[in-house]
């Protein structure tokens, strides 16, 4: 029925008499169907008419399928290496200190729920930029920069790809490290981009293929993008050394590539937000304009909080000025404005020296609890007689570790301990604590020796 048959029924008024007699005979013979037809039919042929009938069910996520394989588990000892939060060593969600304070300074201040700006709360916005350029930094000072708030790390990558979608004309081929967090491929491509890669990662020594990027990177078509990962490298957890980033910013430079940054783990790889954020800024101090996504899901812990930045370096404040327009102009029909609650918390503690300083501690005491995980589980396995070498585990950093496990060795690890991870060998270190972390390396070197 028509938006204006429906209201004229509604409001009493007699239908036309062509359009009554047209509608009593419509009416008669659904009666007769609905008489004749058994409701099976019926409901096959109400299938069969769908708008829908040709969507064919979707693979399930693999990091939630390994969660819902868990929560099935009936085992007392089982583990979930799978999901990417941060675990305390009970193995509870942890939420900082710093964040409980700041909610409770928000909600003594009995703050409103207005609308924020388009591009979101300017006193999380710019702490944002100065967390990640540092306060020292030229472009940083000079205000030749714009920085957007995002809806967590995922959607400020969303923001970039589609602005570089709109106004990056030279290229739509966007360079992934391989493999890179499997979200980073739909988002590009969802955004209209197509997605290249290049080597990363050496499965034979499970660590950086420094001369494999380098090779790869040399080739890559002038003006073309490059995702980097700023720190923690997920899913392996390998990132370049210093001299190795001076060695890449060199060359991205040469190729007069666009890098992409993307940081959803600083302060969390090392503990120390100013090392993990070296790379972006080295990069920027040897002029190149990047662009960058924040995420404080890990770092303050703000998960479901949704709270995450999208930065331009720009070549004056008056691009950047040019730039925040255009970045409104996409966001506005997208979501409209980002979310409050989050970036008040993340604001307040960037920007209140004592939460501040809180904050730096807390996130050190968890990179610190991850790091000593690490030792821990090749202590572990070497208690256990394993005679491999793990070394990789304590080179690896940040909240994921990749174990260099065979597919057939996880389903092992599976089927027989419980201990749950997705089939590339992954693992979530922040999953790990002092009481099952021994448990862990048995099982390892169970389906390993
Ligand atoms: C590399 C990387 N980028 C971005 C994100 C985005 O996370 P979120 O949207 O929860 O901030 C993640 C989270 O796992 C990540 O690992």
């Amino acid at each position: 029925m028509r938006g204006a048959e429906r209201s004229a029924g509604a409001r009493g008024e007699k239908c036309p008499p062509a359009a009554a007699s047209t509608a009593a005979a419509a009416m008669a013979l659904l009666h007769s169907r609905r008489l004749l037809a058994a409701p099976r039919l019926a409901a096959a042929a109400s299938r069969a008419s769908s708008w829908w009938s040709h969507v064919e069910m979707g693979p399930p996520d693999p990091i939630l399928g390994v969660t819902e394989a868990y929560k099935r588990d009936t085992n007392s000892k089982k583990m979930n290496l799978g999901v990417g939060a941060y675990r305390d060593d009970n193995g509870k969600p942890y939420v900082l200190n710093c964040v409980r304070k700041a909610e409770a300074m928000i909600a003594s201040k009995k703050m409103d729920k207005e609308y924020l700006p388009i591009g979101g709360l300017a006193d999380f916005t710019r702490a944002s930029a100065e967390l990640a350029l540092g306060e020292n930094s030229e472009a940083f000072k000079s205000g030749r920069y714009v920085t957007v708030q995002g809806i967590s790390g995922t959607g400020s990558l969303r923001i970039g790809a589609n602005f570089l979608q709109r106004f990056f004309k030279a290229s739509r081929d966007v360079y992934l490290p391989k493999p890179s967090w499997g979200n980073h491929t739909p988002i590009f491509r969802d955004a209209g981009m197509q997605l290249q890669a290049y080597r990363y990662y050496d499965p034979k020594t499970c660590s950086l293929d420094f001369s494999g990027a380098m090779d790869d990177i040399s080739k890559i078509p002038e003006k073309s993008i490059i995702l980097l990962h700023a720190c923690a490298h997920n899913p392996t957890g390998v990132d370049p050394r210093q001299e190795q980033w001076k060695e890449l910013a060199a060359l991205v430079k040469k190729r007069n590539l666009l890098v992409y940054f993307d940081m959803a783990y600083q302060g969390f790889a090392s503990g120390d937000i100013n090392r993990d954020a070296w790379a972006v800024r080295h990069f920027i101090e040897q002029g190149i304009n990047i662009v960058l996504s924040q995420s404080f899901a890990k770092n303050m812990g703000l998960y479901g909080e949704r709270a995450g930045a999208f930065t331009v370096i720009c070549s004056d404040a008056d691009e950047a000025k040019r730039v925040e327009s255009q970045l409104k102009i996409l966001i506005r029909p997208m979501y409209s404005n980002p979310p409050v609650n989050g970036a008040r918390i993340a604001s307040l503690i960037l920007n209140t020296p004592d939460l501040r300083k809180e904050w730096l501690t807390e996130v050190k005491g968890m990179a610190d609890r991850i790091i000593s995980m690490r030792t821990q589980l090749v202590s572990n396995l070497k208690k256990e007689g394993s005679s491999r070498n793990w070394q990789h585990i304590t080179d690896q950093i940040g909240m994921f570790c990749f174990t260099g496990l065979k597919p057939e060795q996880v389903e092992r690890l599976i089927k027989e301990f419980s201990v749950y991870m997705t089939k590339d060998g992954r693992i979530s270190v922040a999953g790990v604590t002092s009481g099952n972390v021994g448990y862990l390396a048995h099982a390892i070197h169970q389906v390993t020796k």
